[in-house]
């Protein structure tokens, strides 16, 4: 006799490697309903890390990449025609605030000087939303979380966050994993073996210290994910890394030849 399953499917939790105790600092933030800030570079795992704690918290996420043109009324929602009718559509940090969820703003940095204005009353104790066009006022609710992340490598001056916006968050600074934690990750993450993975990421940790003379950024984990997927794949290594950890990371024809130099010394 067929007996029904009992068991709800539990969601999977995206896989993520902590670099210390983010998990913990982010739950107790939550808890807490206090906003967060996540810095660090490019392809450091602020992303996943989101997801992560999306799923472990059990709350829905609403990821927006912020850009020069993103406005305020692009997170709280605007009147649109539909069928001939105008119709209230609430942007993704309405439907956070609404549903109870995370709302994620990637390079917050990048957006127009309008957001922080809705940015302010919903990130300190307030925890409130009003949305001028309907005349509603929402009180955010305790699952409500807004998190924030920028890259400092790329901020200029004129794109810094103001003191009284970054001092309404709880910060956690991110960078790359340790050698073996990092290691741990591609291998999982591309399927490629440890071993193979281990000379990659010791490539990574010495073009991460040409950063600041001749490449402005150091390369990310996220590259090391792509060499790794196309070796596993079976592409030749030198290639890959060709590919991947050389070509992205600058244009300069001589800066290209001394990398090269420094993955063949690196790789044999
Ligand atoms: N700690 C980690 N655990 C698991 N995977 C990781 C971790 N760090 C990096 N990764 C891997 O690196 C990739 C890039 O990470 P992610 O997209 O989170 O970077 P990011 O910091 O958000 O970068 P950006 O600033 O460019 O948006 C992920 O897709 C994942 O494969
Ligand atoms: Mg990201």
């Amino acid at each position: 006799m067929l007996r029904a399953l009992d068991t709800a499917p539990v969601p999977a939790v995206p896989y993520y490697v902590p670099a210390g105790n983010e998990c913990t600092l982010f739950a107790h933030a939550h808890r807490n309903r206090l906003p967060v800030l996540l810095k660090g570079p490019t392809g450091c795992g602020k992303t996943r890390f989101v997801a992560h704690m999306a799923a472990e918290l059990g709350l829905p996420l609403f990821t927006v990449s912020c850009h020069d043109d993103l406005a305020a009324a692009d997170l709280t929602g605007r009147y649109l025609l539909k069928a001939g009718e105008t119709v209230w559509v609430d942007g993704p940090l309405t439907r956070a605030v609404r549903e109870g969820g995370i709302c994620y703003l990637d390079e917050v940095v990048e957006a127009r000087k309008d957001v922080t204005v809705v940015l302010h009353p919903l990130s300190d104790d307030r925890r409130i939303l009003p949305l001028e066009r309907t005349g509603e006022e929402l009180a955010a609710p305790d699952g409500f979380m807004l998190v924030v992340s920028y890259n400092p490598g790329y901020q200029n001056l004129l794109k810094a966050l103001k003191p009284s916006t970054r001092q309404r968050f709880v910060a956690i600074s991110f960078d790359f994993l340790p050698p073996e934690r990092e290691t741990a990750v591609v291998a999982a993450e591309s399927g490629l073996a440890e071993g193979k993975v281990r000379p990659l990421v010791s490539l990574a940790g010495r073009l991460r210290a040409l950063k600041g003379q001749d490449l402005e950024e150091g390369i990310s984990t996220r590259l090391l994910v792509y060499c790794a997927t196309l070796i596993a794949a079976g592409m030749p290594a030198e290639e890959a890394v060709t590919a991947t950890m050389i070509e992205p990371l600058t244009d300069e024809p001589d800066v290209r030849t001394a990398l090269a130099e420094i993955a063949r010394a690196t790789l044999g």
